[in-house]
This record gives C-alpha cells, structure tokens and sequence, in this order.
C-alpha cells in the first residue's frame, strides 16, 4: 500500500504475486498444509469486516487480493491449496481495531492458543487422564448431540 499510495488494483496484485513468486518466495496468508478450500476461519473474518468495516483501507486491500491470488496460484502446479488461511485477514482486523505493533500479532496468537491448553490441562487433572487431542466439532454438532439426549 506504501508503493501504491493506497490500494493497489487487481492488475497491481497480479504483478506483485508473480514478481514474488519469481523471487522464490511464497504468498503469505494462502495455501495450508491440510485444508484444500477457503479457510472457514478467513470467510469469517471476510464476513466480520463487511459487516463492521467494509471502508477500512486494509481490509479493502485483503478483499481485493482474495479476488486475484487464488485464480493466479491456481496456475502453479505444485501448489495443492490456492485458497487463504486465517492469516490472510486477521492481521486487518487487529489494525482495523488498533493494534499496529506486528511483533504482538504472534504473542496474541500464542494467547488464544494457551486457552485451550489450560483449559485441557485443567480437565486432564480433574478426570486424571492422559494428554489428549481433543476432536474439533461445530457448535451444531454439539447442539445435535444434546438434543438426542
Ligand atoms: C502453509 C504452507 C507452508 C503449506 O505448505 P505445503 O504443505 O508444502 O503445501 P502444498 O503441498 O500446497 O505446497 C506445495 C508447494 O507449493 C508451494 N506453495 C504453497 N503455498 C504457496 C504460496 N502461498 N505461495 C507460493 N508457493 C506456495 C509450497 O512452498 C510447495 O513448494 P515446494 O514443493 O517447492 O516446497 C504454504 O502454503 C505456505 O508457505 N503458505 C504461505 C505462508 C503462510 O501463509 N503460512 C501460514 C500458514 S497458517
């Protein structure tokens, strides 16, 4: 945004992404090791910031990479995901909310992390059980599981 003056336009992010790659580097925020669609995590963020900031310059300037990135990585063989992952948009929302120091995005990130440790080891006590990974599930999931009784 600093070379551009602003947003840059979709043919800019075309150039950016191929002088990247070309360098031998990757494009932050896309591709994942696991997943092989659009990070559930981004669309929410994506969802959030039109709701709240559609006008906030760096979310513009996600949205329109979103738009162009994925359509360009798909030409790279190689590359099994195309799609963004959550870095793609959380770091617009911390700035969108006034947290512009970048070395604290990985400190928050390690935060919201540790919850779910504690929270794990506080149970692990409790029931004396082993370390375990807990299963990932949606709140309808859960909510299906109760109502069946
Ligand atoms: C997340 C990531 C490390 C997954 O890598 P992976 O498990 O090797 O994924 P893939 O199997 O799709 O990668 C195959 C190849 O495509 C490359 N690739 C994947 N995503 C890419 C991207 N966004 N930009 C450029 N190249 C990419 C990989 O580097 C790999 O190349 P290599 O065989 O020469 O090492 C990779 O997508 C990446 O580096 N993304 C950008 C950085 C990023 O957003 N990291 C945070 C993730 S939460």
């Amino acid at each position: 945004m600093e070379k551009y003056g602003g947003s840059p336009t979709e043919e800019q992010v075309k150039e950016i992404v191929w002088d990247t790659l070309n360098s031998g580097k990757v494009i932050p925020g896309y591709g994942h090791a696991v997943l092989r669609i659009t990070d559930p995590r981004f669309e929410a963020f994506l969802n959030f910031g039109s709701m709240h900031f559609p006008d906030d310059p760096i979310f513009k300037t996600v949205r329109i990479i979103f738009e162009v990135v994925p359509g360009e990585l798909k030409k790279v063989e190689k590359i099994k995901n195309p799609y963004p992952n959550v870095d793609a948009a959380s770091g617009s929302m911390l700035y969108h909310y006034g947290l512009k120091e970048f070395s604290y995005y990985t400190v928050v990130f390690a935060v919201s992390r540790s919850l779910g440790l504690t929270a794990q080891a506080v149970v692990n006590r409790a029931m004396l059980s082993p370390i375990i990974r807990p299963k990932s599930v949606t709140t309808h999931f859960v909510k299906d599981l109760v109502s069946k009784g």
